[in-house]
């Protein structure tokens, strides 16, 4: 661990200074002091082996940890220490050893033999272990709810491959905005706003069900659901993490998924297609039509980037597996146009940082187009935007012009690039009107 500023500013006398600190703290103590103190029985315990028998709960709800995220035991070290000097002798078998326990912590550190594959391993494992003691002691016809907030679809890969392989399965799943915006964390990187709170039950049957048949179900639950999604204003990362319940709902009823060869279709394949699925969706909802054909591949992944990430760097592997979601291979375009890999990141850039030299190439794509104009507007160049969309024949195309809205639409405002496109779309008609004499100059030239 190291060192980081604090989310709190305790000079500050609004917004979690050291004066709502105390404000909050008393009413809290004061909310909590209200429950009479015989209502509950709170036990410590791992929750890799829970001392209770089968059968034992009606409703079991839990916040597991995410991986590496938070380094729990380390951080409570420093409360630990002085809390074992002040009511350690109340709760001796809390406070046996000289810092917290550690070899029973569900978490993924690096620092140990094997680096952070040993630890990612080890964490998942017990994971699928806790997982399975919340199926053993609950009711059969009893109720469990685990919250996870992970970006990575790898993450979510195994935390749903732990919970169909203890014998649960979701039957409802809600995004819940738990995280305070102004985060550190989530200032720079793609950080979800969102938890997303999974609703088991205990599978009974055990069913096999054929890929080929189910898709339908999984498309109609995952639409219905994104539907409501999209009016509440979920967006971006979340968007597709909040995708992932709703197709496990109708997967996971069944205790075998198998495609025609009989062989069993993994959640590695499910999340494939599910973020298709979402892409689809995503974008005929921001482009406001649902016909996507006049939109190239690569129109669709940038669209589709700005609106999930807009300017975060995001590791190879996520930003691999949205673009296999429109049907791009990053690797056939990485560090040639848009698309930039810095290290193990993927970055897509923005027209201001497509290189000195980018005007004089002959655009490949849409992007590129858009791009070029949006450079040339820059420069005040209206005869050079005209000569360019009448060149590349997208002055009178609609979709060029959709494209070109949808993602002003997605970009936050008082960006860079909002503001260029702002400005070029404000002038659409006289470029239109300007490249339709352009090409009638060519043509006469050419006469
Ligand atoms: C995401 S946090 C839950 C935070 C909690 N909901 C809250 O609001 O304070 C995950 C918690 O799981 C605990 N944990 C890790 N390994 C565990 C284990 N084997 N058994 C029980 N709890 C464990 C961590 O110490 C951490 O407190």
């Amino acid at each position: 661990m190291c060192w980081d500023y604090i989310e709190a500013n305790p000079f500050n006398p609004e917004a979690a200074g050291w004066q709502t600190a105390c404000e909050k703290n008393e009413k809290w103590i004061k909310h909590a002091s209200k429950i009479p103190a015989n209502i509950s029985v709170i036990n410590q315990a791992s929750a890799t082996s829970l001392p209770y028998p089968d059968g034992f709960f009606d409703v079991i709800a839990t916040d597991p940890p995410y991986y590496d995220n938070v380094p729990y035991s380390y951080l409570s070290d420093f409360f630990y220490v002085w809390l074992k000097r002040t009511v350690g002798d109340l709760y001796p078998e809390l406070f046996a050893t000289p810092l917290t326990p550690k070899s029973e912590e569900i978490v993924a550190y690096s620092h140990e033999e094997g680096g952070y594959e040993a630890g990612k391993r080890r964490f998942e494992e017990m994971l699928t272990k806790s997982f399975q003691e919340i199926c053993r002691v609950l009711k059969d016809d009893g109720v469990a709810c685990i919250v996870f907030a992970h970006k990575s679809t790898d993450a979510w890969e195994s935390i749903i491959n732990a919970l169909l392989n203890s014998g649960l399965y979701m039957t409802a799943s809600w995004p819940i905005n738990t995280e305070m915006q102004a985060r550190l964390r989530a200032k720079e990187s793609a950080a979800l706003a969102s938890s997303i709170y999974m609703v088991c039950r205990k599978r009974k049957g055990g069913k096999t069900a054929y890929f080929n048949e189910i898709k339908a179900g999984i498309e109609k639950r995952v639409h219905e659901k994104l539907d409501q999604f999209w009016e509440e204003g979920i967006s971006g990362s979340d968007f597709f993490i909040s995708a992932i319940g709703p197709a496990v709902e109708v997967f996971g009823k069944y205790e075998r998924v198998e495609k025609l060869t009989g062989e069993q279709v993994t959640v590695a394949e499910l999340l494939e297609h599910v973020r298709r699925v979402v892409s689809e969706y995503a974008l005929s909802r921001i482009l406001e039509s649902p016909r996507l054909g006049g939109i190239d591949t690569e129109a669709r992944f940038y669209l589709l980037w700005r609106w999930t990430y807009n300017d975060a760097k995001i590791p190879f592997d996520d930003a691999r597996k949205l673009s296999q979601a429109v049907g791009i291979e990053l690797t056939e375009h990485w560090n040639r146009g848009f698309i930039k890999k810095e290290k193990e990141y993927i970055r897509v850039l923005p027209a201001e940082e497509r290189g000195k030299d980018f005007l004089k190439q002959t655009p490949a794509n849409m992007v590129d187009v858009l791009h070029q104009a949006l450079l040339l507007w820059s420069k005040n160049d209206r005869k050079g935007i005209a000569e360019l969309l009448s060149r590349t024949g997208q002055a009178g195309n609609d979709d060029f012009w959709r494209l070109a809205q949808a993602v002003s639409e997605v970009l936050p405002e008082k960006d860079r690039e909002k503001q260029m496109l702002q400005g070029f779309l404000y002038g659409r008609e006289a470029y239109v009107k300007a490249a339709g004499s352009e090409s009638a100059e060519q043509e006469r030239l050419f006469e």
